[in-house]
């Protein structure tokens, strides 16, 4: 209840979501369709990142989470790994500055623990810097699987107990949400997946539980404004019930 409360009176149902999560899938096959190095694909998909944070901002989008590496993406070839975390550091370092200048405050979600150094001081400064914005909350999840999010959110509550900062009772949905990686923002209204395929992919399990979910057979380095807008269009043709009634009398 609590999860779908907090989501409803942060969006409403007719209205542009309040929270938008994307998973930008397809870099590879767009590359390899063209004859390109696969990495050739990130690099237009970084560029895809830069126009949809953009059409969020202009679409009042309050809220922006992109899966940009996954805890099980280190399985990939080592070559594309560390082009991903350059990429990564290009965009943090070259961005951050413009990102602050336009009021967006960045977070990131996921394990920082056994990142490179330099990567931590990336996050954190970037972080730190826009900490005070009142913009798009732009949300980078990197190195992020969300059964690992809940483990380490379960480890924090477990401790909070054992420490005496938390009741054993007084552990229930607001408690665990808490302690997530994204603890203190209204869960994704909405989460969009590019290249046609349909899983969730270990993103965001907990707090998705009320999304919508738009799939769109586009290749990320292919998806602009006019798909973001094509989604936020479908989102508002849907009828979010939260396990009630239609808002409209519907009989489901
Ligand atoms: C999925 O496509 C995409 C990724 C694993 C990386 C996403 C990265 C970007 C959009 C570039 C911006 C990068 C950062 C780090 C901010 P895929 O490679 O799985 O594509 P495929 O399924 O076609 O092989």
């Amino acid at each position: 209840m609590d999860a779908a409360n907090d989501t409803a009176s942060s969006c409403p149902d007719r209205g542009v979501p309040a929270h938008v999560a994307v998973i930008m899938d397809g870099n590879g096959r767009w590359a390899e369709s063209r004859g390109l190095p696969r990495v050739e694909g990130h690099r237009r998909g970084l560029e895809a990142l830069r126009r949809t944070v953009r059409a969020a901002e202009d679409l009042g989008i309050r809220a922006l989470t992109v899966y940009s590496f996954s805890s099980e993406n280190w399985r990939r070839p080592a070559a594309e790994v560390t082009a991903l975390l350059m990429l990564l550091r290009r965009f943090i370092r070259g961005d951050t500055v413009e990102l602050h200048a336009r009021n967006v405050r960045i977070r990131v979600i996921g394990d920082r623990a056994g990142l490179p150094e330099d990567i931590i001081a990336l996050f954190e400064e970037s972080e730190s810097l826009t900490r005070n914005n009142s913009g798009l909350v732009f949300q980078v999840a990197f190195n992020y699987g969300s059964r690992d999010e809940i483990v380490r959110a379960v480890r924090r509550t477990v401790q909070d107990v054992a420490e005496g900062r938390l009741a054993l009772d007084a552990i229930d949905e607001t408690a665990l949400s808490e302690r997530l990686d994204t603890a203190g923002i209204p869960d994704p209204d909405l989460v969009i997946r590019t290249s046609g395929e349909m899983r969730l992919s270990n993103f965001l399990l907990w707090q998705a539980a009320y999304a919508e979910f738009v799939f769109t057979p586009v290749l990320w380095p292919d998806f602009d404004r006019r798909h973001l807008e094509e989604a936020v269009a479908a989102y508002r043709g849907r009828d979010r019930r939260y396990g009630g009634l239609s808002a409209a009398g519907g009989q489901n």
